[in-house]
């Protein structure tokens, strides 16, 4: 599943933003009253913040008014950096001219020194005749997913303050606590040794690919967070943050990518645009469940094997955030058996044949090389199944390479992305002409 761009996070310096576009908001909390706390395009929340269902929450009695008016106070942040309020601020602020209003690195809006235009929005695309319009474009092309919270800090019930989320997914295969009391985590470099010319990338961000990479302060670590864990990153005033996303295990009843997953008959909307980049190809919800369902291990009450989905938190516990990951955790390595048991009754059923000339008709043959294709990926994943060091990731991971082997890549929007360009060993299979 694609839901973001892969260049996004790729800026992310490993120490910190000197100085920024945004203005940092003074403390790392809002001081005031929350009134309400959207998640983007989820439930009965609305794409916009703008949209009427919010107008209640405005002194203009209107959303649209009154976010502009946040906006122009400087008052609209997205992770603690305000969006310069106007045009003459922005042009101001030698930062702004240079790389536009940045969160997480990603410029949000920007000024083309050479057609003297700015651009605005989430991935500033979209051209803007004023200044006023860029920043529009900005505050209304929040992801899905993530939270807009309003805030009335001068007490009189009214939204004068708003800040806005926009974090990242990412798999966390180690994590290191550094000597000078910073931490840093990997998110695992899965199987590369292993990798055969019709696997695509398994990451499409850059993040968290090194040991002792980006690292983390102490007082934005959350330490809860272990290895087999689902985890959010955002850039903040205080640097890079991390926090734990939240798990949902339960049977894994049913899904869709790019729609719905439903664990324990609790049914999750998924969300556009949310970037797991950062997070194992095989652990994105779309992904992972298409080779669950591939394999038929989704509603199978009886074999009772739990899955984690794990979402983002949120403050309002009558919401849920954005389905960030899957994981098969513990399940992983029974999961992966019974997919091995399936693949190889697939291959075992079938004879090998140059053309299938000398292969009767009642009988299914390959040629040498689908066949070797097969068994080579069986006896790959046979080999993470028998070793003791094997993560819950990898063994995820082979589950997700056998479906591919099996049913090929072309049906699979993620993997074709990603550049995996399996075949697929079942569209090869063909009965004999002796
Ligand atoms: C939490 O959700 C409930 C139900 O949708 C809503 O009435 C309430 O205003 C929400 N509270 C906040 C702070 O968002
Ligand atoms: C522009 O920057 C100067 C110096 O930092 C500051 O005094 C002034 O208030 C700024 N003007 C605007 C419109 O932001
Ligand atoms: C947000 O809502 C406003 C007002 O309804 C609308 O004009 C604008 O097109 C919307 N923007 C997006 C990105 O949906
Ligand atoms: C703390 O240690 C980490 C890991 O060795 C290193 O990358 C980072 O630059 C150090 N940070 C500071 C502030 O010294
Ligand atoms: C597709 O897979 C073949 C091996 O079967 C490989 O040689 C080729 O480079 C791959 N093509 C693309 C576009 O990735
Ligand atoms: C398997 O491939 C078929 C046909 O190519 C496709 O319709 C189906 O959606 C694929 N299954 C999965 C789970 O991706
Ligand atoms: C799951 O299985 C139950 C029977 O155990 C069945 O009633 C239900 O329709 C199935 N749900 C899905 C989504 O397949
Ligand atoms: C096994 O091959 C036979 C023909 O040789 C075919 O009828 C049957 O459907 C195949 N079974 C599977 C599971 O593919
Ligand atoms: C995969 O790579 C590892 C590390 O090089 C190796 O130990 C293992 O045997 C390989 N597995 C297979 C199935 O080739």
């Amino acid at each position: 599943m694609k839901l973001a761009d892969a260049t996004l996070f790729m800026m992310l310096p490993a120490t910190g933003i000197a100085a920024s576009c945004g203005i940092p908001y003074p403390s790392s909390q809002i001081d005031g009253t929350l009134l309400y706390s959207v998640v983007v395009d989820i439930g009965t929340d609305a794409a916009n913040v703008t949209a009427s269902q919010y107008d209640k929450y405005f002194e203009q009695g209107s959303a649209v008014q009154g976010v502009d008016a946040v906006v122009a106070a400087s008052q609209f942040y997205v992770n603690l950096f305000a969006v310069p309020g106007t045009e003459a601020a922005f042009q101001n602020n030698s930062e702004c001219l240079t790389d536009g209003y940045l969160v997480n690195e990603v410029s949000w809006l920007y000024y083309d020194t050479t057609t003297a235009s700015y651009y605005g929005g989430w991935l500033p695309v979209t051209e803007a005749d004023t200044y006023e319009q860029a920043a529009q474009y900005v505050v209304s092309s929040m992801v899905p997913g993530l939270e807009v919270r309003f805030w009335d800090t001068n007490g009189d019930g009214y939204t004068d303050l708003i800040d806005a989320d926009f974090k990242a997914g990412v798999t966390v295969e180690t994590v290191t606590e550094n000597a000078n009391g910073t931490y840093t985590v990997y998110r695992g470099n899965i199987d590369v040794a292993n990798k055969t010319a019709e696997e695509g990338n398994t990451f499409d961000g850059t993040l968290f690919e090194i040991t002792g990479g980006q690292p983390i302060p102490a007082a934005n670590f959350d330490t809860t967070i272990t290895s087999g864990d689902v985890a959010l990153f955002w850039y903040s005033p205080s640097g890079l943050n991390m926090a734990r996303a939240e798990p949902i295990t339960g049977i894994f009843i049913d899904g869709a990518d790019h729609t719905y997953y439903n664990i324990d008959g609790v049914v999750y909307e998924d969300a556009e645009r949310f970037s797991r980049d950062n997070l194992l190809i095989s652990n994105r919800p779309g992904e992972f469940t298409d080779a669950q369902k591939y394999f038929q291990l989704t509603n199978d009450t009886a074999a009772g094997l739990d899955v984690t989905l794990w979402l983002v938190p949120v403050t309002n516990t009558t919401n849920t955030g954005a389905p960030i990951g899957m994981t098969g955790d513990d399940n992983s390595h029974a999961f992966l058996t019974k997919a091995v048991a399936t693949a190889q009754a697939l291959l075992a059923n079938v004879t090998v044949s140059a053309d299938g000339s000398d292969v009767p008709s009642t009988q299914e043959w390959v040629t040498q090389d689908v066949y070797t294709q097969l068994d080579d990926a069986i006896a790959r994943a046979n080999a993470a199944l028998d070793s003791a060091t094997s993560s819950s990731f990898l063994l995820d991971y082979q589950l997700y390479i056998l479906y591919q082997e099996l049913n090929g890549s072309s049906d699979d929007i993620g993997a074709a992305f990603a550049g995996f360009n399996y075949t697929g060993f079942v569209s090869e299979v063909q009965y004999g002409t002796a």
